[in-house]
C-alpha cells in the first residue's frame, strides 16, 4: 500500500443542478427520495450497492465502495434545475410517466418545491420542442452570467457546500467542432456576439466551468468536449464527463462485443433497431438531433472490435442504427439487435437480442454515481475530462489523439483503480501469479 491522495471530507451538503427536468431526472430525483424514505433500494447504482475489491484474492477485503472513498450521502443532496417548461418536478415526473403514480405520491411534496429556474433555449438547436420557460438576454454572455447568478443563489439559499451541474436536457442537433470552440477567448467573444456555433448546452457548460462546478453530459451533444472548455475546466479545476449515458442497446452492446471478440468471432453485420415514445424519442424523430444520437452510437463498435488489427474479423461490418419514434410505448423503449457472426473456417451464426428495457430507470442510477464521483474527484483535486467515469457513457470524453474505451469490462477497471489509486491501494492486474509462486 502506497500513500493515497489527500482527498477533502465529503461533509456539508451537495446541490445537484440538472438542466432539463424531464424523464432521466425526475426518475432520478424521485428514486433518491423514495431510497432515503425506505421505499425502494437504488438498484443499479454502483455509490450505493458497489463494492471494490481491494489486496490479494486470499485476503477477503472488499469493502463497499460507500466505505472505502468519501462520497456525499443521499441525505445531503439537494436538486435544483432549469426546463423550458413551468411544470413543477412531481407534474414532470407524471407526464414523463415512467414511475408509478403510487410511487410518486409518497414523495409528492419534496418534489413539489422543486420548481424550474427559467432555461437557456433556441430552437435552433432543438427543433422539435418550444416552451414559456425562458431567459431573456442581449447575448449568449448574459445568459451565461443569468444561470451562474441561478446556481449562486441556490447555493446560498440552501447553505450548500459545493454543486455539481448534470445536462440531462434533450439531444441537440448534430454540431461540429469549429473556430469559435478553440480558445477560451474565443469562445467568450462568441458568447459576446451571440454566435450560432454555441448551442444552449454550451453557455450552461461554461457557466459551470466557469464557476469551478462540475460538469457532467448524459446526453450526446458536444457541450463541454470541445478545447475551450476543456481549458477553461484545467484552470478553474472543474472535473468533467461525459457525453450520453450508456443505457438500454448500448449498454449491451459494450458486454456483448467484447465477449465476441476475445474469442475472435468475426461480424458481417449488426443491425439495431429501437421504439421509443417518450419525449427524447419525439426529439430525436428530427434527423438532425438522431444525427448526433447515431454518431454516438455507432462509433462503438469500431473500438471495440478493432478492424485494423483483425481485419479478416471485423473490417467488412454492416452496422445499421435505427430509432423510431412509437408514442404507445413511452418510456419503455424496445430494442432489437440481429448480429451476423461468424466462426472456425467462416461459418455463419446470428445471435437475435430483444431487450424491453426501461430507458430511464437505467438511465437514473447514472447520474447519481456520475454526480457522487465528480464530486469525490473535485475534492481529490482532480480536473478536466474523467477518464475512470467512460464506464457511464456511450461516447466517453477522451484526450484529443487517444481512442476511447468502450469495452464495458476494462471501463470498470479502469473505474474501480482509479477508486483503488485515490487511496493507496494496489493496482489489481489480474495477474495472478502470487498464487503460484
Ligand atoms: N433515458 C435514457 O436512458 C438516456 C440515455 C442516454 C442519454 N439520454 C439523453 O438524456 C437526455 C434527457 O433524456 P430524457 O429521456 O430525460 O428526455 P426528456 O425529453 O424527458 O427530458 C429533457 C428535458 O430537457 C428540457 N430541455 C431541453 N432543452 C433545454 C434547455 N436548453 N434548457 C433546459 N431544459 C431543456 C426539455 O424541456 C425536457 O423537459 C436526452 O438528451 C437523452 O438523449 C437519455
Amino acid at each position: 500500500m502506497t500513500q493515497g491522495l489527500s482527498i477533502a471530507p465529503a461533509g456539508g451538503k451537495v446541490g445537484i443542478v440538472l438542466v432539463g427536468l424531464g424523464a432521466v431526472s425526475t426518475t432520478t430525483i424521485a428514486g433518491i427520495m423514495a431510497v432515503r424514505k425506505g421505499l425502494a433500494k437504488p438498484i443499479g447504482a454502483l455509490t450505493e450497492m458497489g463494492t471494490v475489491r481491494l489486496g490479494k484474492r486470499t485476503e477477503g477485503r472488499s469493502p463497499a465502495i460507500r466505505d472505502f472513498v468519501p462520497l456525499a450521502g443521499l441525505n445531503d443532496l439537494v436538486f435544483g434545475g432549469w426546463d423550458i417548461f413551468e411544470d413543477d418536478c412531481f407534474e414532470a415526473a407524471t407526464t414523463a410517466g415512467v414511475l408509478e403514480s403510487s410511487m410518486l405520491a409518497k414523495v409528492k411534496d419534496e418534489l413539489q418545491a422543486i420548481k424550474p429556474w427559467p432555461a437557456v433555449f433556441d430552437r435552433q438547436y432543438v427543433k422539435r420542442l418550444d416552451g414559456p420557460n425562458v431567459k431573456k438576454g442581449r447575448n449568449k454572455k448574459e445568459l451565461a452570467e443569468q444561470v451562474i447568478d441561478d446556481m449562486r443563489r441556490f447555493k446560498a439559499e440552501h447553505k450548500l457546500d459545493r454543486l455539481v451541474m448534470v445536462w440531462c436536457g434533450s439531444t441537440e442537433v448534430f454540431m461540429k467542432e469549429s473556430a469559435a470552440h478553440q480558445s477560451i477567448d474565443a469562445f467568450e467573444k462568441a458568447l459576446e456576439a451571440s454566435d450560432p456555433a454555441i448551442p444552449s448546452s454550451m453557455v450552461y457548460a461554461y457557466a459551470a466551468i466557469r464557476e469551478g462546478i462540475p460538469y457532467a453530459n448524459a446526453a450526446p451533444n458536444l457541450s463541454a468536449d470541445i478545447p475551450a472548455l476543456l481549458e477553461l475546466a484545467q484552470k478553474t479545476g472543474s472535473p468533467l464527463a461525459g457525453k450520453d449515458l450508456k443505457t438500454g442497446q448500448t449498454l449491451i452492446k459494450t458486454i456483448i462485443a467484447p465477449g465476441l471478440k476475445a474469442r475472435l468471432l468475426g461480424v458481417a453485420g449488426w443491425y439495431s433497431t429501437n421504439i421509443l415514445g417518450n419525449r427524447d424519442g419525439e426529439v430525436l424523430d428530427d434527423p438532425e438531433s438522431f444525427k448526433t444520437k447515431e454518431e454516438s452510437k455507432k462509433s462503438v463498435l469500431d473500438y471495440i472490435l478493432q478492424p485494423n488489427l483483425y481485419p479478416d474479423l471485423y473490417s467488412d461490418l454492416h452496422h445499421v442504427v435505427r430509432i423510431n419514434y412509437y408514442p404507445p410505448r413511452g418510456d419503455n423503449k424496445e430494442g432489437w439487435d440481429n448480429i451476423d457472426l461468424f466462426g472456425w473456417l467462416g461459418y455463419p451464426m446470428q445471435l437475435k437480442i430483444n431487450f424491453l428495457c426501461r430507458d430511464s430507470i437505467l438511465a437514473a442510477p447514472i447520474v447519481l454515481d456520475v454526480a457522487l464521483f465528480l464530486d469525490l474527484a473535485h475534492r481529490a483535486g482532480f480536473s478536466g475530462i474523467q477518464e475512470w467515469l467512460s464506464f457511464y457513457f456511450k461516447s466517453p470524453m477522451h484526450a484529443p489523439g487517444l481512442y476511447p474505451e468502450h469495452d464495458l469490462f476494462i471501463q470498470l477497471m479502469k473505474l474501480k483503480n482509479t477508486l483503488r489509486y485515490m487511496k493507496g491501494e494496489e493496482l489489481i492486474t489480474h495477474l495472478g501469479r502470487e498464487y503460484y509462486d
